[in-house]
């Protein structure tokens, strides 16, 4: 077998792992699902889902990658060699295709607003400005292309400079920046007019809302949030240290993401509620509640720029890590050098990202199920091929893989680990399939 490369350091491990997993979905996704799920009632079936079910599931992908030092099919191929599982790693690879195509569409929108934020147009801009601009920017197809394409060609450019070099670097000098801003921001919000309205929605939790549909939905923004169910966990795995302690690892980055996200709605909803901004206006809700914030407030100019660059340099790593998964299967399973593959993969995600992009045209036909293509990829990787990869995960860990690989690698031999074993694994093995399978069941009217 070819040598590996892995994560040079600890540190590294941490910033790589939590570059793909702090992005778009914490500042763009988190808010506005969870404005449109009821607030605090979704938060905190938010958290508790990711601390019973996502975290398991983390280090499951990460002891499949380790394991097998392998891309996310063949950690499954050479598990289980008849083929039967093949399934689960082709389903990892579309996903995480799919996802890269809407999500280069919403890393494009940053690239627009930081453009926007650069010749002060958000100054004193009310929300129906900004609403009206942005509309208006997204009915003309050209300029949302122009933009997620060069998003697209830039990931391409760091993927084929391989791991290391590219990634490791930008994980380390972002997050860290990322966070900050979000305090500052926060910090800034809690002095709005609005500031109380908006931390009651959020935090204060309202449990009539609480439905299936809503711990569907946060189930599936967790698993996007935490980059499971569809091959980046299984394939960061594989460039893991031996010796690394992977409980440790799995609750550093699920910690860090989800307080990245709860920032990131503490420094929205107050700007919801003093703009008169629907709580539930969707995808382009952070696009017009901080605008509004950064046009109305000293300094605003300067941090509308800082945010918008952030978000864009947050995007960048979680887009290669989605790259890298289809990237690494092309170039190992098929043989083709890093270049060629990588070409590959962007050439097929750029076609999706233009459909996206087509379908949100106001007269547009490419409809499917009354949503057009960018919402129905969105929706479906969450809700169901997520969900579904992540399902599959812990079935082949938890009843196919041997129990002694499975401890071994788990716990990386350490004592620690070895004590949490045992609740890991009757999560594994029946909570996390039975609470996956219930909810598809009511999603789809079953039960
Ligand atoms: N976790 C990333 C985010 O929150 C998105 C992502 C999903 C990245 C799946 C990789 C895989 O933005
Ligand atoms: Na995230």
């Amino acid at each position: 077998m070819k040598q590996r490369s892995s994560f040079g350091s600890r540190f590294g491990a941490v910033a790589v792992v939590g570059g793909s997993v702090v992005g778009l979905g914490n500042i763009w996704r988190f808010p506005y699902i969870a404005g449109e799920n009821g607030g605090g009632a979704f938060i905190l079936v938010y958290i508790a889902i990711s601390a019973l079910i996502c975290i398991p599931i983390m280090l499951t992908e990460f002891s499949l990658g380790r394991h097998t030092r392998s891309n996310a099919l063949r950690a499954f191929r050479r598990l289980s060699p008849r083929g039967y599982w093949n399934g689960a790693g082709y389903l990892g690879i579309a996903t995480s295709t799919i996802i890269l195509s809407f999500y280069a569409v919403i890393a494009g929108w940053a690239l627009k607003f930081l453009q926007v934020a650069l010749v002060n147009g958000f100054h004193r801009q009310s929300s129906e400005e900004i609403r009206t601009v942005f509309q208006q920017y997204i009915d003309h197809g050209w300029g949302p292309m122009f933009w997620t394409f060069a998003f697209i060609a830039f990931i391409a450019f760091i993927v084929v400079r391989g791991v290391e070099k590219g990634i490791e670097k930008f994980g380390k000098i972002v997050m860290p920046f990322m966070i900050l801003l979000l305090i500052g921001l926060v910090i800034n919000s809690l002095t709005l007019d609005g500031a109380k309205e908006g931390i009651s929605f959020l935090l204060r939790p309202d449990f009539s809302k609480i439905n299936s549909h809503v711990i569907l939905q946060a189930l599936g923004q967790a698993f996007f949030s935490l980059s499971l169910g569809m091959g980046t966990m299984i394939t960061y795995g594989s460039y893991i240290p031996k010796n690394e302690n992977m409980f440790r690892l799995a609750g550093t980055v699920a910690v860090t993401d989800t307080c990245v996200a709860i920032l990131a709605g503490l420094a929205i909803f107050p700007a919801v509620f003093s703009y008169g901004i629907s709580p539930t206006s969707g995808p382009e809700l952070v696009f017009i509640t901080l605008p509004n914030v950064f046009g109305n407030m000293t300094g605003g100019y300067l941090l509308g720029i800082a945010f918008f660059f952030l978000l864009f340099t947050a995007s960048i790593s979680s887009s290669v890590s989605l790259l890298e998964v289809a990237t690494l299967y092309i170039s190992e399973e098929m043989h083709l050098r890093r270049r060629t593959a990588t070409l590959i993969a962007v050439g097929t995600v750029a076609g999706l990202s233009a459909l996206c992009l087509w379908s949100q045209a106001p007269d547009s036909s490419l409809r499917v199920a009354g949503q057009n293509i960018f919402d129905l990829f969105n929706n479906a990787t969450s809700l169901y091929m997520l969900p579904l990869g992540g399902l599959l995960s812990v079935l082949f860990a938890g009843w196919v893989l041997r129990g002694r690989t499975l401890q071994e690698e788990v716990t990386s031999r350490g004592r620690y680990g070895n004590a949490l074993f045992p609740y890991y694994r009757v999560i594994v093995r029946f909570v996390a399939p039975v609470v996956i399978v219930l909810l598809f069941l009511s999603q789809i009217g079953v039960i």
